[in-house]
């Protein structure tokens, strides 16, 4: 299939037109509806995003002042704009005018899968711009990423039941993405910054310029160049190019583990969280998993379950690492069984998480290891 690069601004107003993105603000009710196609069945998942005019971005950042600049990414800068009516907004600007292919590439891929999610738990397209450059118009959040609020030496260590609920309401987001709106999507770059927290600390999945559909007869799309962040990628992904939802689950994986130990997926000295974390996981040292910062004031069974789901989200074998719904039950309490999660021995590796008969049983000291199996076959 040939890949979609559209080059002048009209084939990109023409293609939103097409999306059927565009609702203008302004369209007299009495209008309504004479015009416009009969609603389609599809209607209700039909996108609530518009067209801005480069006119309105430039007045709501106050012509993109360098004080309202919030963020920059690897091929982004995101201001910080207020709309006419008062409501917040950010706008992210698509940068890299060398590689124009990428960027556009990017935008659309964007627009195409965030632009088709509604989710408390996923950050809201308000809409987009093609004038003069590419933009992306979201909700804004004035509390920033995860990440920012997580490794802010500054601010007061995050409290264990506020990470406890960004991980819940992540997942949550996450299996909406995978199973619950109308095409699967797979992120491909969740991590702490690309998670924003509204002001109530609910977490909102966001930056989806790596994302991808996966057409339902799909088991997986293979997909280069390899792109995402090190530290969060899934073995299959970074040998063999293969994306599927698991892609995601490994990165939530290591997402859990940034939330819990308070370190980042690759710290200064460029080692990785995973290979710090694994003989711990596998030796059930929840205590030394926690992030010092909180002092001990944590709950023993959450941190104990968060722990071992980030073990089986990472575990080398895909096909052996739960869904999204399967994440979420554990998270929130389900029941653990063993039978489920145990990996034949032709699979298990080094990596196995210790097993926790006890984890209902608060008076037991929660102590370590006895890995199902403690073959080494594979390690990554
Ligand atoms: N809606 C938003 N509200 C507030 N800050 C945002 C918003 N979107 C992005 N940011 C900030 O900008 C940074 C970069 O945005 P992101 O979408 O991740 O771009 P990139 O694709 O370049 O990584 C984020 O880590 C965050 O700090
Ligand atoms: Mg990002």
């Amino acid at each position: 299939m040939k890949p979609l690069y559209l080059r002048s601004s009209g084939s990109f107003k023409r293609l939103l037109l097409f999306i059927g993105g565009h609702r203008s603000p302004a369209k007299p009710a009495a209008d309504a509806g004479k015009e416009a196609p009969e609603p389609s069945p599809e209607s209700p998942h039909r996108p609530a995003w518009r067209c801005f005019s480069y006119d309105e971005i430039n007045r709501a950042t106050g012509a993109f002042h360098e004080g309202n600049l919030v963020g920059r990414g690897g091929s982004s800068e995101v201001y910080r704009g207020e709309l006419p009516d008062g409501k917040a907004v950010a706008v992210k600007r698509l940068m890299g005018a060398s590689a124009c292919e990428r960027r556009e590439r990017d935008f659309l891929a964007e627009l195409g899968t965030v632009g088709h999610a509604r989710h408390p738990n996923v950050c809201a397209l308000l809409g987009c711009c093609v004038d003069r450059d590419l933009y992306l118009v979201f909700e804004f959040s004035r509390r920033g990423s995860v990440a920012a609020n997580l490794h802010d030496e500054a601010a007061p260590a995050m409290g264990w039941a506020a990470r406890r609920g960004i991980a819940v309401g992540t997942a949550r987001g996450l299996e909406y993405l995978h199973k619950g709106c109308q095409r699967r999507i797979i992120h491909r770059d969740i991590k702490a910054s690309n998670v924003l927290l509204t002001d109530d600390l609910q977490p909102q999945i966001s930056d989806f310029g790596l994302a991808k559909w996966l057409p339902s007869e799909w088991t997986h799309r293979a997909i280069a160049p390899i792109e995402g962040t090190f530290g969060c990628l899934a073995p299959e992904y970074y040998t063999h190019g293969i994306v599927d939802e698991k892609t995601d689950v490994f990165a939530f994986g290591v997402f859990l583990l940034e939330l819990m130990t308070g370190r980042k997926p690759v710290d200064g000295g460029h080692r990785s969280l995973l290979s710090w974390a694994r003989p711990l996981l596998a030796d059930g040292k929840v205590d030394a998993l926690v992030d010092p910062r909180l002092g001990g004031d944590y709950d023993g069974e959450q941190a104990r379950r968060v722990a071992f789901v980030a073990s089986l989200c990472v575990r080398a074998p895909a096909t052996w690492r739960p869904s999204m719904t399967e994440v979420l039950e554990l998270l929130e309490g389900g029941e653990i069984r063993q039978d489920r999660w145990a990996m034949p021995e032709a699979a298990a590796d080094d990596e196995e998480p210790w097993w926790f008969d006890d984890l209902n049983d608060e008076d037991e000291e929660f102590n370590t290891p006895s890995p199902s199996s403690s073959s080494s076959t594979t390690s990554n």
